[in-house]
């Protein structure tokens, strides 16, 4: 695929994931295309398949007041994606078979929509784009360049995911350190 356009209608025609056949839609993106941070969270739940769009239920609704807190909106400054775009039945976290059948298409989202920077929202976005075994609690706040297929490399920050910090809200004094460092990075690069 050489534009998104491309690749949301290849995804859109795929039919080599087994959860499109339990979802109700396919969940592509949402914000603006080229914006300077691009989000990849884990899969579409419930509101998600409803409407649509990546991360529009509750926890969606904090990542939007947290990135409002430095001044970014989904209007103007963020691309949302996932890395599975359909949503697993019940919720339940995605195999790494289905996993690793959706990452080649969100890397190459990732390529095609050319962040300033990219932020792993979870642990299981963490794991899958870094193919790392290691967890988002020793991965979270720590920058490092993903490597592209392409070739190119864009300075990569996994966080907690929204959805834990509703559960465990003392954990958002990190995320908060975390959006900081998000907010001096996109200043450094200019
Ligand atoms: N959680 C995610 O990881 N992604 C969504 O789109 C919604 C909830």
């Amino acid at each position: 695929c050489t534009s998104i356009a491309e690749l949301e209608k290849a995804i859109r025609d795929f039919e080599g994931c087994a959860l499109k056949r339990t979802a109700k839609n396919t969940v592509f993106a949402d914000g603006v295309a080229g914006a300077p941070v691009m989000i990849v969270g884990e899969a579409p739940g419930a509101d998600e398949d409803r409407i649509g769009k990546p991360f529009v239920g509750v926890s969606g609704q904090l990542m939007d007041r947290m990135f409002e807190a430095i001044g970014m909106s989904r209007a103007r400054d963020l691309y949302i994606t996932n890395i599975l775009f359909w949503r697993p039945p019940g919720n339940r976290t995605p195999t790494l078979a289905e996993q690793a059948i959706c990452l080649a298409f969100t890397r190459r989202h990732i390529e095609l929509a050319r962040p300033r920077l990219v932020v792993l929202a979870g642990g299981t976005s963490a794991k899958a784009i870094l193919d790392t075994t290691e967890g988002i609690m020793r991965l979270r706040g720590k920058w490092t360049s993903l490597k592209l297929d392409d070739g190119s490399e864009v300075p990569t920050l996994p966080t907690f995911h929204p959805a834990y910090l509703l559960r465990t809200p003392a954990s958002k004094r990190q995320s908060w350190w975390d959006l900081l460092a998000i907010d001096k990075k996109l200043r450094e690069l200019g």
